[in-house]
């Protein structure tokens, strides 16, 4: 771990009030959720377009769902870990003002976060395209095929499938504050997948200084990000909101 990016990270984060996070499926990782396009990935075991897409979804529901039994049975378990925290922190430190992320799971809430917006939904909620009804994800008793909504139509998991409309609220306030903030956090997301992938071009075109964290080098590492911070978002974010926590405290003892 890079001490002095750290330090530098933490003394610019220290002077802001207006910091947004970015997250993707990395964050989640170190709490046993796998991600997307690493090796041994999801889409590596459950190919994106037989089971991924809204098409897929009315084609063969059943199938789709062999995918969301699979993941949430791991979500169902799944605990913020100390990354998940540190945002939280940050949050209640007042310097960060939003969480904008990819992922469905629910952590960044159960992690403390109160401003979070999902651009791709959450797994939580069970949603019926014909008749638009929602329900708990406690509802379902299924260990597998489609569940049916009381209308007759298939549900689905809340969650944006490809093809589908990222919710027009999420995106809207994701563009407002990419515009606005002085620091985007750029956390374990592999750049690959738009719109959110847009966020840190938008935020570093209004100016903002990005802070990437990543166990690799992705798109934005040589393009957009100004502080690249290699390895475990577990371990390097919760150590660079423990030097804002002791820079504030210097602070407030002047
Ligand atoms: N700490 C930090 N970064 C990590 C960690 C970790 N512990 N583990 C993995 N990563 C990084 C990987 O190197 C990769 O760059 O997290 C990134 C995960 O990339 P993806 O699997 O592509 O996930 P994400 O970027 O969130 O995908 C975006 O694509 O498939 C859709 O809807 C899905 O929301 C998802 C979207």
């Amino acid at each position: 771990m890079s001490e002095d990016l750290i330090r530098k990270a933490a003394e610019i984060i220290a002077e802001s009030k207006n910091v947004v996070a970015v997250t993707g499926a990395g964050i989640s990782v170190e709490s046993g959720i796998p991600d997307f396009r690493s090796p041994g990935g999801l889409w590596s075991k459950y190919p994106p377009e037989e089971y991924a897409t809204i098409d897929a979804f009315y084609e063969n529901p059943d199938k789709v769902w062999e995918l969301f039994y699979d993941i949430g049975e791991t979500l169902s378990k799944a605990k913020p870990n100390p990354a998940h925290y540190a945002l939280a922190k940050l949050e209640e430190l007042g310097h960060l003002v939003a969480v904008i992320t990819q992922n469905i799971d629910n952590l960044h809430y159960e992690a403390g976060n109160k401003n979070v917006i999902e651009y791709h939904g959450n797994a939580r909620t069970l949603f019926c395209p014909a008749c638009k009804r929602r329900r708990p994800i406690s509802m379902l008793h299924r260990e597998h095929g489609a569940p049916r909504c009381e209308c007759g139509g298939f549900m689905k998991p809340d969650v944006v499938l490809f093809g589908e409309m990222i919710p027009s609220q999420a995106l809207f306030m994701g563009e407002t504050l990419s515009k606005s903030c002085d620091i985007m956090l750029v956390i374990g997301t592999s750049a690959q997948v738009y719109p959110a992938a847009s966020l840190p071009y938008t935020a570093k075109q209004w100016g903002a200084t990005i802070i990437e964290f990543n166990t690799i080098e992705t798109p934005f590492t040589h393009s957009v990000s100004d502080i690249f911070i290699k390895g475990p978002a577990g371990e390097t974010l919760p150590e660079v909101v423990r030097i804002v926590e002791q820079l504030n405290k210097i602070d407030t003892e002047k």
